[in-house]
């Protein structure tokens, strides 16, 4: 194959490699390694949504691409009682097959291309870019919108709370991205996979009432049910918003085959249904993030954002894989900040999804430390 031909050559290398030894330090730990370097789940799925699972394994035909009604019925109910989103009509709501997959094609889903600008923020989810790059779109990172001067993106990724750093951005911040949106015709696609999981404050969706009026022109919410539900290995999430873009993107996903397996349908269906599992599993971070809150900031890091989300953005002011080092020797591993983005040199993501024995282990290892 030529290198033309290589789409992998227009895509970064994989970061993950870059931490192979430090992985292998830490896992020489006579304790064994604390993995927090990932954001996987490791409780596990509710029984109620394993019933709704294989109570529709025996269906054998394709699932609609655009989702069962009684699938966006639901995520519609559960956007506005766990988030108080109104004026959703379920036609404005499309599945994904985990949002990764939804996010990595969106810009080329749009249609953007070479001519095109699409915004991420300073520190991203990597995914962003990836997308944008697979569109072979231009990229530009920015957290504010006085950075951008006069440019008028085509698309603009937000993603509040954040991964990696769990800032919250504002009621008042948002309104003035959807009114950049309005004025300049750009599309927003707000990534709410941590909405659900906020510590301190409030935390809004692009489509919340006093954020945008009930006007859901040019904005699309990104919702995964991976963390708040546990699904991650389900690959289940959804998008909503602009009625036209969500039936366009429709349209594109229905000639792609890109649906949503039944069986994942109807488990979907039961966890957004159920509000009770979902609070448990919020409880259970809760806890960790405590634990291991505290030990951190005994061991004299500093917890920089982290308001809400699954990660403390975490520094002890010098270069993040020094940090990441000394966490390694203490058989910890965590996620060097410079993943994320240029600004992130400093930090390292520490993830809260681990047992609690797990987090106890890291705790009690940082505090003996202090
Ligand atoms: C900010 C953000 N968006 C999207 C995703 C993707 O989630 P999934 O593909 O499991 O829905 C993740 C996963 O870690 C994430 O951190």
């Amino acid at each position: 194959m030529s290198a033309r031909n290589r789409v992998s050559s227009l895509l970064p290398d994989f970061p993950w490699d870059t931490i192979a030894s430090v992985k292998a330090k830490a896992a020489t730990h006579p304790g064994g390694i604390v993995d927090l370097s990932v954001g996987t789940p490791v409780d596990p799925v509710d029984p109620l949504i394993r019933t709704a699972l294989s109570s529709a394994s025996a269906v054998p035909g394709y699932p609609a691409t655009h989702g069962t009604p009684e699938l966006r019925a639901a995520a519609v109910d559960a956007l506005k009682r766990r988030y108080g989103i109104t004026g959703l009509d379920p036609a404005s709501v499309l599945p994904a097959i985990g949002t990764k997959e939804l996010i990595a094609g969106l810009p080329r889903l749009l249609g953007l291309g070479a001519d095109d600008l699409v915004v991420i923020p300073e520190v991203a989810y990597p995914t962003y870019e990836v997308g944008a790059l697979f569109a072979g779109a231009q990229i530009v990172r920015a957290d504010g919108l006085t950075q951008l001067g006069p440019q008028t993106p085509a698309l603009m990724f937000v993603n509040s709370p954040s991964n990696p750093t769990g800032r919250v951005l504002g009621v008042d911040h948002l309104r003035k991205v959807v009114e950049f949106a309005r004025e300049r015709d750009v599309v927003i696609a707000s990534d709410e996979c941590y909405l659900g999981l906020t510590w301190e404050g409030r935390a809004v969706s692009i489509l919340d009432p006093e954020v945008c009026a009930g006007d859901h022109t040019n904005l699309l919410a990104v919702h995964s049910l991976s963390k708040t539900s546990n699904l991650a290995g389900y690959r289940a999430g959804f998008v909503a918003g602009d009625p036209a873009l969500v039936t366009e993107l429709l349209e594109v996903r229905k000639h792609a085959g890109m649906m949503v397996p039944f069986p994942i349908q109807a488990a979907m269906t039961a966890a957004l249904s159920d509000d009770t599992h979902e609070a448990q599993q919020r409880e259970r971070y809760r806890v960790r993030r405590e634990v291991l809150r505290k030990a951190l900031e005994q061991a004299g890091f500093r917890i920089d954002h982290s308001e809400a989300g699954l990660y403390l953005w975490s520094t002890r002011g010098e270069a993040c894989r020094t940090t990441l080092d000394w966490l390694a020797d203490r058989g910890i591993l965590a996620a060097p900040g410079d993943f994320y983005g240029p600004t992130g040199t400093e930090h390292v993501r520490i993830a809260l999804t681990a047992t609690d024995e797990r987090i106890a282990a890291a705790a009690e290892r940082l505090t003996a430390a202090a």
